[in-house]
């Protein structure tokens, strides 16, 4: 019989391997070359793993499902982009597990949120949304103030991370109990250690509360106030124009 066409078409079998092996050549040219470059997620300067107190926050964000309302992707769409500023980089959640992309905004996307307000102002929201935000229709939590962080797993979590590629050192996961206190310490050695180990770290008492051991809140505070900060887009540029 001739190789035609209408063999193809004739015979399910063969139009099938047939549709097989054209498919799996669009397939392998976009997906065999991610395994030959060192890596799909291009360096940027400014990206470190969590401090144990901002892994403890984000901890509690997934815990009470902040996800369910919230994203951490800014899309590189114009009106996105004004709203809250340089789209999201692949690097910016490549120490994320799991990350937070997210697909719903019942709230604001968070990837930048880092800085906007103060502390106080996220104090007051957490605990009632609505006393700063009229017509917010979030959830308040006030228990996180009242409730003392237990961070006694912080260590092991960093080393199931570092399992799945983020690069804590040794000397991260033994210090990750002194370093969860050390954060919300400023002005002392174990403050300063945190910065040392976490550049860009920011430390202080994050709930309102100048004293006492840190609260689920300080975590969660914490977190919130890092988002989005550790690259500075003053010096990067997506198209690899340096612009110092
Ligand atoms: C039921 C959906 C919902 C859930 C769950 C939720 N939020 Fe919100 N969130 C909103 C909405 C709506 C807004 C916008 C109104 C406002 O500011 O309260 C918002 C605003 C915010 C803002 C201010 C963002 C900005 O740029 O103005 C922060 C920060 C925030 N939420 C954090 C959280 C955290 C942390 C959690 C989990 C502990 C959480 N949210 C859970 C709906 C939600």
């Amino acid at each position: 019989m001739k190789f035609s066409h209408a063999f193809f078409e004739k015979n399910s079998l063969v139009l099938l391997i047939g549709i097989l092996i054209v498919v799996s050549v669009g397939g392998l040219v976009e997906i065999a070359p991610l395994f030959y470059i060192g890596s799909t997620i291009e360096k940027v300067e400014g990206m470190r793993p969590y401090a144990p107190l901002e892994l403890a926050g984000r901890n509690i964000y997934l815990r009470e499902g902040c996800y369910n309302c919230h994203s951490q992707m800014i899309r590189s769409l114009r009106d996105e982009v004004e709203r809250y500023g340089h789209y999201s980089l692949a690097a910016e959640s490549m120490y994320d597990h799991p990350f937070q992309w997210g697909s719903k905004r019942t709230g604001p996307d968070l990837a930048r949120v880092g800085g906007k307000y103060s502390d106080a102002w996220h104090v007051d929201h957490m605990k009632a949304p609505r006393d700063v935000v009229p017509g917010s229709v979030m959830p308040g939590y006030p228990f996180l103030a009242e409730r003392t962080l237990e961070a006694g797993s912080i260590a092991a979590d960093m080393e199931a991370l570092r399992l799945a590629g983020v690069p804590y050192t040794d000397d991260m996961i033994a210090n990750a109990s002194a370093d969860v206190a050390g954060q919300v310490s400023p002005d002392t050695k174990a403050g300063k250690a945190v910065l040392a180990r976490y550049p860009k770290a920011q430390v202080r008492k994050f709930d309102g509360a100048p004293e006492g051991s840190p609260t689920e809140l300080d975590a969660l505070i914490a977190y919130l106030q890092m988002l989005g900060t550790l690259v500075d887009f003053t010096t990067f540029d997506a198209a690899g124009t340096n612009l110092r």
